[in-house]
């Protein structure tokens, strides 16, 4: 049996506006092994950020449950939030805005450790902010800058190292190379899988970016207006990507074009994309998917297992048993 750090059932964030129901994030089941990482993926505002902020209670979920180490954490108080706050973290895109930029490196890292309570007496938690900076590779020179005197790479370290001084098992990392230079991406995203290797953590990793989603990925899951639509293990769905809206974005990942030194053309994904306010039943995707029927928009979607271990939410994609019934 896997052990299953965390799980979402049926898991929906709705933002009351103006024009009606926000539905951000509309029915998401998921299941993280503990010390993989699930990437997310999808475009701009299909919902990943308000998952993973709804799932370390940042946002109060709408409905659904969020099973962590087999606990619904869904409708704690507020006190064993606190605890839970330490087991959970979240990294974000743009460290800048999160950082306060009257500390200085050290009194960033040990904030969280004070505010938490997580050590007795002061000499520790200097140790622990000492030794968190050489963890994340910050040079100890460092400890009394400000962020505004540190490039972009080493303000995530910094985010990086608060996230794990309070000594979590899961952390939710949100496009958390996003807003960096190729040259540095390739940095963080080494330090956080030699993290992930020696202290076990499970990371759920959200990008729109599926070059950066691929290698650090055990498993991904694709989004779509609040959906999960496809969700296989990384090599699989790179390999095999069944859903439509799954193979637009493989297609229009990019690839260096050896010729002319530059990228080749990008197939965009074409049509208008629907609101997410009170959508209309069935695929969301239908409005902008080649092979959409009347099928796809009368009957409410789930995803399925079509391959081993492989789940795609589209009515024409057959698992492959149906399609040896139809052979015969
Ligand atoms: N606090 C909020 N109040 C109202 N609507 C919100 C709020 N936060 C997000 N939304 C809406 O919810 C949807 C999902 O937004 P979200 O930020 O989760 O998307 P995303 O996939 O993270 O996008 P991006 O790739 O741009 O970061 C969007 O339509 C967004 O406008
Ligand atoms: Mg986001």
């Amino acid at each position: 049996m896997p052990d299953i750090i965390l799980e979402t059932q049926n898991l929906k964030k709705y933002f009351k506006t103006r024009r009606g129901m926000l539905h951000a994030v509309d029915g998401v089941n998921l299941r993280i092994e503990r010390g993989k990482t699930l990437g997310i993926v999808g475009e701009s505002g299909c919902g990943k950020s308000t998952l993973g902020r709804t799932i370390v209670h940042l946002y109060e979920p709408t409905a659904g449950k969020i099973l962590f180490n087999g606990t619904d954490i869904s409708q704690l108080k507020k006190k064993e939030q606190k605890r839970l706050h330490t087991d959970m973290q979240m990294i974000f895109q743009d460290p800048f805005s999160s950082l306060n930029p009257r500390m200085s490196v050290q009194e960033l890292i040990l904030e969280p450790m004070l505010v938490n309570d997580i050590y007795d007496t002061r000499e520790q938690v200097y140790a622990a902010s000492a030794k968190l900076m050489d963890i994340v590779g910050l040079a100890k020179r460092l400890a009394s800058a400000y962020p505004h005197e540190l490039d972009g790479g080493r303000r995530q370290r910094i985010g990086i190292a608060r996230a794990l001084s309070v000594g979590p098992t899961f952390i939710v990392c949100d496009e958390p190379v996003s807003a960096l230079d190729v040259s540095i991406q390739a940095q963080i995203l080494n330090l956080l899988m030699d993290l992930q290797d020696e202290m076990g953590l499970t990371y759920m990793f959200i990008t729109h970016d599926l070059s950066v989603v691929k290698h650090i990925s055990n498993e991904i899951a694709v989004m779509y207006m609040g959906q999960v639509v496809e969700k296989a293990a990384s090599d699989e769905l790179f390999a095999h990507p069944l859903h439509p809206y799954t193979q637009a974005l493989i297609a229009a990942i990019p690839t260096p074009d050896i010729d002319d030194g530059g990228f080749s053309d990008l197939e965009p994904i074409k049509g208008e994309v629907v609101s997410p306010v009170n959508p209309a039943p069935g695929c969301r995707f239908a409005v902008r998917c080649p092979y959409a029927s009347s099928g796809c928009t009368d009957q409410e979607l789930t995803l399925k297992e079509v391959r081993q271990k492989h789940y795609v939410a589209c009515p024409y994609i057959e698992t492959e048993e149906e399609n040896d019934n139809t052979k015969v």
